[in-house]
């Protein structure tokens, strides 16, 4: 999500961890920082931070300069704590100064145990606990900054990169990796640490990929890697050879690419902090609903955050057994809507900026409604106009069309759905345990489905030349089929239609023949033996079928032309898996039609107009 830039070398650091940071703009981000000491000269950093763009962190400088050969910097993402000035990189406790990536998911609690001890903290943010942690263990003699990172970090969880600098040891930066992105630049007399490579390329292309689970030391002359116990770990450099712009889209063709890869580490980020095993339920980050006095929830939403939405639908409604209905935010404003207090509108969208959203939220509110909403970019205009806001952890979304941003709404809406139903009586303990255990094996059965592109990439080929698609889908698939068929139209140009599966043979019936690829979603569960007999309807019609079905099912092949099997997992949570070969065959048809894939034309990342 954010952006980690560090050097230690002979030059001066802030125009390299400036320039550094600029590379990684595209990624998004709300604020940015930099801490910087020159070990000639009493080696006390400086940090300068503030809110916005790059440009504003350049005039800060100009006003107070950070001098000196070590440094740090960061663009943050805004995640725990809203985006200000006192919530940016670096996080400076007594001599460390500190930059993270990720989510310490145990916050609250190690928070409550510094503050017992008499820690006083400057921001909001999880980030602040670790330098406090670092701190702690230099105080109680940990004989270097390396074993006291080591230390500090026996006492984390969650997904993280971080870097640490210390006043007192100005010769070295320290760094450490679970689950976030983290690479070391080699230079001479110079190196470099970094999120990504492309904030370096400019400057070396020797690197060393760091693993999960590792500590890196580095300094001016060398680079000592351990495990979490303090093992050494030997890696020999690699030579990078990509552009710098491929560099950005860390090695694939496209951000969409990127991002449909990236998606089991965002569902676990979104996922990360909010499970209680222990106790069968979800925490919202705070979120305190009245859940006995919701009498309807109404969801509002547009494009592929709709379709969430519609899935939404089904979950809410099935665990927590509360009426929902779903409107596209752009007919919900104008049809003077009958919505008010009892009624919970729950808005959804990643950008957190859509206009008809937000002149919908206004009218629930205006209407005496309580208004959740669900988005993807902390303090966006719509969380800040909701009552509640809950956040998807996707990290940036580059690509137009919606992936990581959709799945991750999936996870955050299933969620609400255990939320609503434990506190409202209608979801058992027995139930929410196993759903709850389904979430947290999501990640890497999602793995398992985005690494079968070389499958989607042969079928693309086979299919990829009709006029026309049709998707199909029933229960919480249709709307997946709906999705199905967006994603393909947007990015493809091929027409796509997406149907209730049941409702084919009112209509779209009529379009089938050998020409017509019809996907259809058929995984394992109640709908399964009716939505068999609709393919069994296309298939007479010589209408050719791609079937998305539950690994294990063995009849399915006979009644397809292709198959596409993805693992079992609870009928609630389907969608998130089967929506991944849909996003994949869309991918893969318009690169053959050689689309600009991440720019589709006319459309839009954020559609603020009405
Ligand atoms: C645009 C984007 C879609 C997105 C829709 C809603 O049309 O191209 O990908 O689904 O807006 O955006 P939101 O940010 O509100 O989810």
């Amino acid at each position: 999500m954010c952006g980690i830039i560090g050097y230690i070398g002979n030059r001066q650091a802030t125009p390299l961890l400036v320039g550094g940071l600029r590379k990684l703009e595209y990624r998004g981000y709300d604020s940015a920082g930099v801490s910087v000491l020159d070990p000639g000269n009493g080696a006390t950093s400086r940090v300068v931070r503030c809110r916005g763009k790059l440009a504003n962190l350049e005039e800060k400088l100009n006003k107070e300069p950070a001098p000196g050969t070590v440094g740090i910097g960061h663009t943050r993402w805004a995640t725990h704590g809203r985006p200000s000035d006192e919530n940016s990189h670096p996080h400076k406790v007594g001599a460390i100064s500190i930059i993270h990536n990720g989510i310490i998911e145990n916050h609250l609690a190690l928070r409550a145990e510094l503050h017992a001890a008499g820690a006083k903290f400057s921001s909001e943010t999880d980030t602040e606990i670790f330098a406090h942690l670092v701190d702690q263990q230099l105080t109680a003699g940990a004989e270097n900054l390396t074993v006291a990172v080591r230390r500090a970090l026996q006492k984390v969880r969650g997904s993280y990169a971080f870097v640490v600098m210390s006043d007192k040891e100005p010769g070295t930066l320290v760094a450490a990796k679970n689950s976030s992105p983290l690479v070391v630049g080699l230079g001479e007399g110079e190196n470099f640490v970094a999120s990504d490579v492309t904030a370096i390329l400019s400057e070396t292309r020797k690197v060393i990929f760091i693993d999960e689970g590792e500590i890196v030391t580095v300094t001016r002359d060398g680079v000592a890697i351990t495990d979490f116990e303090g093992k050494p770990r030997h890696r020999e450099p690699k030579i990078i050879t990509w552009s710098a712009v491929q560099a950005e889209k860390g090695g694939f063709k496209h951000f969409m690419l990127k991002e449909i890869h990236e998606q089991p580490r965002a569902v676990a980020d979104t996922l990360t902090g909010r499970i209680d095993l222990e106790g069968d339920d979800v925490r919202l980050d705070g979120v305190e609903l009245d859940v006995k006095s919701i009498k309807r929830i109404v969801f509002i939403a547009c494009g592929t955050s709709y379709h969430a939405s519609l899935v939404g639908e089904f979950l809410v409604e099935s665990l927590a057994r509360i009426p929902v209905e779903v409107d596209l935010a752009s007919e919900f404003r104008y049809r003077d809507p009958i919505v008010g207090p009892g009624d919970l509108v729950i808005a959804i969208s990643q950008s957190g900026e859509t206009l008809d959203t937000m002149e919908a939220i206004r009218e629930a509110k205006k209407k005496g409604a309580t208004v959740l909403a669900i988005s993807n970019v902390v303090e966006s205009s719509i969380p800040r106009l909701a009552d509640h806001s809950f956040y998807t952890h996707a990290g940036p979304e580059i690509g137009v069309a919606s992936t990581k941003a959709f799945t991750t709404q999936l996870v955050a809406i299933s969620l609400l759905a255990i939320y609503l139903g434990r506190r409202n009586g209608a979801l058992s303990r027995e139930r929410a345990r196993t759903l709850l255990g389904e979430l947290v094996q999501l990640p890497n059965k999602m793995r398992d489905v985005v690494d079968m592109s070389a499958h989607l990439q042969v079928l693309a080929r086979r299919y990829g030349h009709a006029d026309g698609f049709l998707f199909l889908g029933r229960g919480a698939q249709y709307p997946i089929a709906l999705e199905g068929a967006l994603k393909l139209k947007e990015i493809s140009y091929i027409h796509a239609e997406g149907y209730a599966a049941g409702e084919m043979k009112h209509g779209p019936i009529a379009l089938i023949d050998e020409h017509l690829p019809v996907v259809v979603l058929v995984p394992k569960g109640p709908s399964y033996d009716k939505t068999v007999s609709n393919l069994a309807e296309v298939r007479a019609r010589q209408g050719k079928v791609l079937a998305i079905a539950t690994r294990g099912d063995n009849e399915i092949g006979s009644h397809a032309d292709d198959v596409v099997l993805v693992p079992d997992t609870a009928v609630e949570l389907q969608p998130i898996l089967t929506v991944l070969p849909l996003q994949m065959l869309s991918y893969y048809v318009a690169d053959l039609k050689g689309t600009d894939v991440d720019q589709p034309r006319n459309l839009a990342k954020s559609v603020t107009v009405e």
